[in-house]
């Protein structure tokens, strides 16, 4: 990963004028996220500097330049007078005055955040002064991973899992323990191991134990553990005849396991809960609520501080697709709507960042403007499902920022959604982001040595939405390669140009990405959107494309937006052009707002994405000797891969929809053949 505390090139050590002489703690106990913090900058200083310090004891604490951790009150009780009121949990202070640095958390966790924030700065060599606080822009900051207790992963595209095997949690959790400290480097504080599409016999009494051993190992680097659970489990697992969520045994079995699990785990941090989708059980089966479907575990878990991700990905596979205005898009705010109000306050409604899923463009899911009384979190994916299976490289964080960025105008006022989702704007306490990461025991991770730069980026904006998508590649870049200015511009344009670049070659004009949607969501087949229950619809004829989302003649889609937005997307004209075939049905001649029609438009994002992806891998080979040969190998095979794909891509793309529409390519270049 990007923990690697490299020693410096000769250039930039010049400025590190004085470094630290000592390491001081003000508040150890052993294994302690404190403790962790110490070593980690012990570690760092030898990797960067070649210096071993000592970590001492305040008492022991001689003359000279010290890095000093601790809690804000063991800092003011013992060491000094630090007057940082907002100082937020989780969030910590960090002072460097040349060599004296001060790291200084509201709580533990606080602590060794501030820790990797300045081993941050001194890694990418930052020596200069520094004083400033940096909270956390929201509480929750998960990973899902999506692990099955068989050891195969959910979309994972990096091996097998790190936690589970053979229905049961490894024995040797060396790669979670390691996989915490990367998590623990970007704020991330929350873990659940186990794919959404739960497993009962993961609430079993010998897997209760390993999730234990699993928290036990995480629980230093403030990373707690969550736990995905199958909403029939009473009665497959407890042998109850139902699991009707306001029937007494029921009830009382969940308080049970709740109990059980807690006692092994006193922190756990809840629980995540998928319902009625995709064939998953839930409330809906016993004609209950959603909200009770999800006050029945925030009760359970409520005694012991735990909270209730339940996620809004709730649609029916089976839509009908001969129905004109049905629309999968509509599901999430048609189902929660007006359950708003009656969720209790530990539970966070976990929505997807559109309304699809995982796409590779789509506007905001209308449900982060739609539940006002609800804490709400945003999933994202750093796992590329949709988008080329880490076989590609897509840097994301510029998609996730558009998203995050966008401003719903909630009352006709700004209201963007990062501020929805930092509770700003509706004034909730809970809230925050859930990342689907699904490393594997791959040494990578994640299968791509650059798709790690994802993992870092989603960590950093759930930290601080408000970054910049190239600032944080770049850091990234510094972190994993090193300082050479060629990687660093490479890998920048590289990253940069891969999300449009895979949108050009994949589904252009918010079409989505056009994946096989069956079964890999892997590799082009636009044929297999259309006239299936799924509702993933394009509704291409040999004369139109597109899903009418409008009020007045479609879906009604648009409508679930704010008023502001709500017309924008109703009217084609104001439409963004990148967005106008997940609003309207067109004519493939339609005029884009570009001056191209719609279909020349995807001829000509086909031919332009597969031409730039050939460049990549040439880039890349510049960066031969600058880079180690084993990274090198595996990115630039990747790359060439990749370079091969997006013309399959291409001209699957450009075909299919040649042959369905007629329309020649003004260009003369599809249809050759
Ligand atoms: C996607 C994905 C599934 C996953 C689902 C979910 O549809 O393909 O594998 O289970 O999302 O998020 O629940």
């Amino acid at each position: 990963g990007w923990l690697r505390y490299a020693p410096l090139p000769a250039d930039l050590l010049q400025g590190a004028a004085s470094t630290p002489t000592a390491i001081v703690v003000l508040n150890s106990t052993d294994s302690s996220p404190i403790s962790i913090a110490a070593r980690e900058v012990q570690k760092g200083l030898q990797g960067i500097f070649g210096k071993n310090l000592d970590i001492l004891q305040p008492s022991a604490a001689r003359n000279g330049s010290h890095v000093v951790l601790g809690t804000l009150s063991a800092y003011n009780t013992g060491w000094g007078n630090l007057n940082v009121s907002n100082l937020a949990p989780d969030g910590y202070f960090l002072s460097v005055r040349r060599g004296s640095v001060s790291i200084v958390g509201r709580n533990e966790r606080g602590v060794l955040y501030g820790a990797f924030a300045y081993l941050s700065r001194i890694a990418q060599g930052n020596f200069g002064d520094a004083q400033f606080v940096s909270n956390p822009d929201a509480p929750i900051r998960w990973v899902n991973e999506w692990d099955n207790l068989d050891g195969t992963i959910e979309r994972g595209y990096a091996g097998p899992s790190i936690f589970f095997s053979e229905g049961t949690v490894v024995k040797n959790l060396t790669r979670v323990s390691q996989y915490a400290r990367l998590l623990a480097s970007l704020g991330i504080n929350g873990l659940i191991p186990h794919n959404v599409n739960a497993n009962p016999s993961i609430l079993s009494d010998e897997n209760i134990d390993g999730l234990g051993r699993i928290a036990d190992v995480m629980r230093p680097y403030g990373v707690q553990l969550g736990i995905s659970i199958n909403f029939a489990s009473p009665k497959s697992l407890g042998g109850l005849n139902t699991f009707d969520p306001l029937d007494p045994a029921v009830i009382e079995w969940w308080n049970n396991r709740t109990k059980a699990l807690y006692k092994r785990v006193p922190d756990l941090g809840g629980f995540i809960v998928k319902a009625n989708s995709e064939g998953q059980p839930g409330p809906l089966t016993y004609n209950r609520t959603l909200a009770d479907g999800a006050n029945l575990f925030a009760r359970a878990v409520k005694p012991y501080g735990g909270i209730i991700m339940f996620r809004a990905f709730v649609y029916d596979r089976f839509a009908d697709w001969t129905v004109w205005k049905a629309d999968r898009a509509n599901a999430a705010v048609d189902f929660f709507k007006d359950l708003d109000g009656k969720f209790l306050d530990n539970v966070v409604v976990q929505i997807k960042y559109g309304p699809i899923d995982f796409q590779v463009r789509e506007p905001v899911s209308p449900l982060f403007a739609n539940i006002p009384k609800t804490a709400v979190a945003m999933e994202l994916q750093v796992t590329q499902e949709y988008l080329g299976q880490q076989s590609h490289f897509v840097y994301i964080p510029p998609m996730w920022k558009e998203i995050l960025d966008f401003d719903m105008r909630v009352n006709n006022k700004s209201s963007t959604v990062r501020d929805i989702v930092g509770g700003r704007v509706f004034g909730q306490k809970l809230g925050g982001y859930a990342g689907v990461v699904n490393v594997g025991t791959n040494t990578s991770w994640l299968g791509h040595h650059l798709s790690m730069s994802n993992l870092y980026g989603y960590g950093r904006l759930a930290w601080n939405p408000k970054q910049d998508a190239q600032d944080l590649l770049q850091e990234w870049i510094r972190l994993t390669f090193g300082f050479d200015k060629t990687v660093l511009d490479t890998i920048t344009r590289i990253g940069m140009e891969s999300w449009p670049t895979y949108e050009n070659y994949t589904g252009n004009l918010g079409i989505q990405t056009l994946t096989d949607i069956l079964y890999t969501h892997y590799g082009p087949n636009p044929a297999s959107q259309d006239n299936n229950g799924w509702g993933q619809w394009t509704r291409a004829t040999t004369t139109h494309i597109g899903m009418d989302r409008t009020v007045k003649n479609g879906t009604g889609n648009a409508g679930q937006y704010p008023p502001e937005v709500a017309t924008m997307y109703e009217n084609i004209e104001t439409t963004p052009d990148n967005l106008i075939l997940w609003f309207h049905h067109v004519p493939y001649k339609q005029r884009l707002k570009s001056g191209k029609t719609v279909i020349q438009h995807f001829y000509d994002a086909h031919y332009d994405g597969a031409a730039n992806t050939q460049t990549f891998a040439p880039a890349w080979e510049n960066l031969r000797g600058k880079i180690d040969q084993q990274r090198f190998d595996e990115v630039l095979f990747r790359l060439r891969y990749q370079a091969g794909h997006s013309i399959v891509w291409r001209d699957a793309i450009c075909n299919f929809y040649h042959n369905l529409s007629g329309i020649p390519d003004e260009a003369g270049r599809v249809g050759k053949h």
